[in-house]
């Protein structure tokens, strides 16, 4: 296992003690969180954890039912306790990038309907500005280039379609992946997602701004927690 390996094996086992009995979990998407859905799906087998959980994505349904974690649908119950998720850049003020993975319109969706939310990562994703990482923006297929040309002027930079080799990546919503290449410029997240989402073709922003409470995060020194002073989790 490479070190990066071993933090985010650290940091996903470390969030489940953010889980006890009788909650409903939403299961974040990537390879950090992965570890945490194993984890949980251990306590289950071993130590009797009880839990019902909404994944975020197919990949994660997938891992989650191979490891014993029963499921629901958000749809049929009435919010969750909380979510663990994954992100690919957050910033002093608990904003986040997400979407590195195509999940980012489940993940908001189960993010928002959340009463907390822990952010595992390992050391590399805190950042002072968010934008390094291309902003993932989910889009519809239809007209795609010319939402992408408009993202383009709007936002000042490059903007790519995400492709898996010849063809567009299309996400568990049979939707498409812009990528914004804005740099490490990101002033005003709370601004800029009001902007995107106001762009027709745009489906969602893979900002998530005022919604994570916790970051477990992996790193040199072990596996540290921070809380957000104004979330909702301490
Ligand atoms: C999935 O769409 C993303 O939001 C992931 O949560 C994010 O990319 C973090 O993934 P890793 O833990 O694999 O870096």
């Amino acid at each position: 296992m490479t070190d990066v390996e071993g933090l985010k094996k650290d940091a996903g086992i470390a969030a489940c003690s953010y889980v006890s009995s009788g909650m409903k979990v939403g299961l974040g998407t990537g390879s950090t969180v992965k570890h945490t859905v194993i984890e949980l799906g251990r306590m289950i087998a071993e130590e009797g954890l009880e839990i019902v959980g909404v994944p975020t994505s197919l990949a994660t349904e997938k891992l989650a039912l191979e490891v014993g974690i029963p499921l629901v649908k958000l749809s049929d119950i009435d919010g969750l306790d909380v979510v663990i998720d994954g992100a690919d850049e957050y910033d002093p003020q608990f904003q986040l990038i997400k979407g590195g993975g195509a999940a980012l319109l489940r993940e908001k969706i189960v993010a928002q309907e959340s009463s907390g939310m822990v952010v595992v990562a390992d050391d590399r994703k805190r950042v002072e500005k968010l934008g390094a990482f291309p902003l993932p923006i989910e889009i519809t297929p239809f007209a795609h280039q010319a939402t992408i040309r408009v993202l383009g002027r709007t936002l000042n930079c490059r903007v790519n379609c995400r492709m898996a080799g010849d063809n567009p990546v299309i996400t568990d919503n049979g939707n498409m992946i812009a990528d914004a290449h804005c740099g490490p410029t990101i002033q005003d997240p709370i601004g800029m997602e009001k902007v995107i989402l106001n762009i027709a073709g745009v489906v969602q922003v893979g900002l998530f701004n005022n919604m994570c409470d916790v970051v477990v995060l992996a790193g040199a020194n072990g596996v540290e927690t921070f809380v957000n002073p104004n979330g909702r989790l301490k």
